[in-house]
């Protein structure tokens, strides 16, 4: 069978099953398993497939076919130009998020030697993205999954990087001192939401989503342990939570300035708390 068949016939395979964008998954799943960038795949679609790769390549339609995100068994996702390795111990990094680290990194460029702190750090995405950037800042990434803090040292590992000092722990509580900026993408899909995921998002860690009945649980409890603000708190929301959140940093943080930032969608996606 020639590449072009292989790519048909596995999309072909995921049209009924209610995969997203089957072409595309077709085609990360051809170049993953033939380790081919997508311009060889198109430039030498006319060959014959190996059969040496036939085992993996049923392997992996099996595994997406179960719906399991491509991204788990690519192991590799894009965040903020940096490549990470994501598997099933931690959150898939969204490019919402990004607006975070944009966020942050805007702010953070005014100070000398700024400290950081990632609330829920998953696979090290928001930090490493961030010392990247901040090579003379200071970043503590925690979480209080020490399989997810597994998954963000292989991160830095594979990055060279060496200002972040991951903690595990609940909330804020790991952290030895002040810091400038925290920034948190943690848990906030509702009950009722979370009931309804997609099959897709479900296989995703339960701790990296449900943010309790209301959704906003999690960050209302981070929101509790801050006794000194830092100078700003960004912070993830969910679509239509925008209302609630501000309510709640305002009453923790009655003397901020609080404004909310939208996604590329135009979503209220970030509260932003400067103090
Ligand atoms: C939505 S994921 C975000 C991961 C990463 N920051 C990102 O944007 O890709 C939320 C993360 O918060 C962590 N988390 C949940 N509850 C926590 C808590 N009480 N204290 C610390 N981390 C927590 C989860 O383990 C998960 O890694």
């Amino acid at each position: 069978m020639k590449l072009q068949k292989a790519l048909k016939l596995t999309r072909d395979l995921f049209l009924p099953e209610a995969i997203d964008d089957p072409w595309l998954e077709a085609e990360v799943i051809l170049m993953h398993t033939l380790e081919m960038r997508r311009e060889e795949l198109y430039l030498r679609w006319g060959e014959e497939l190996p059969q040496d790769v036939m085992p993996s390549l049923m392997e992996n339609i099996g595994q997406r076919l179960s719906h399991k995100p491509a991204v788990y068994i690519i192991q590799s996702r894009e965040f903020f130009g940096i490549e990470l390795w994501v598997d099933e111990r931690v959150f898939i990094p969204r490019p919402e998020s990004e607006i975070l680290v944009s966020e942050a990194l805007t702010f953070a460029r005014g100070l000398h030697l700024p400290r950081i702190a990632d609330v829920g750090t998953g696979s090290g995405a928001l930090a490493l993205a961030l010392a990247l950037n901040l090579p003379s800042s200071l970043i503590y990434a925690m979480d209080i999954s020490a399989s997810a803090l597994q998954v963000a040292r292989i991160n830095a590992q594979r990055h060279g990087v060496g200002n972040i000092h991951f903690l595990q722990g609940d909330l804020l509580s790991p952290l030895p001192g002040a810091v400038d900026i925290i920034l948190a993408n943690l848990p906030y899909v509702g009950g009722e939401d979370f009931s309804a995921l997609p099959p897709e998002v479900s296989l995703e860690p339960r701790e990296a989503l449900y943010g309790g009945e209301d959704g906003l649980g999690v960050i209302s409890r981070m929101f509790s342990q801050i006794a000194r603000p830092p100078q700003l708190m960004l912070v993830e929301i969910g679509m239509g939570q925008a209302g609630r959140a501000r309510k709640i940093a305002q009453k923790y943080f009655p003397e901020a300035e609080i404004d909310l930032v939208c996604d590329l969608a135009g979503i209220e996606r970030v509260v932003k708390i400067a103090c």
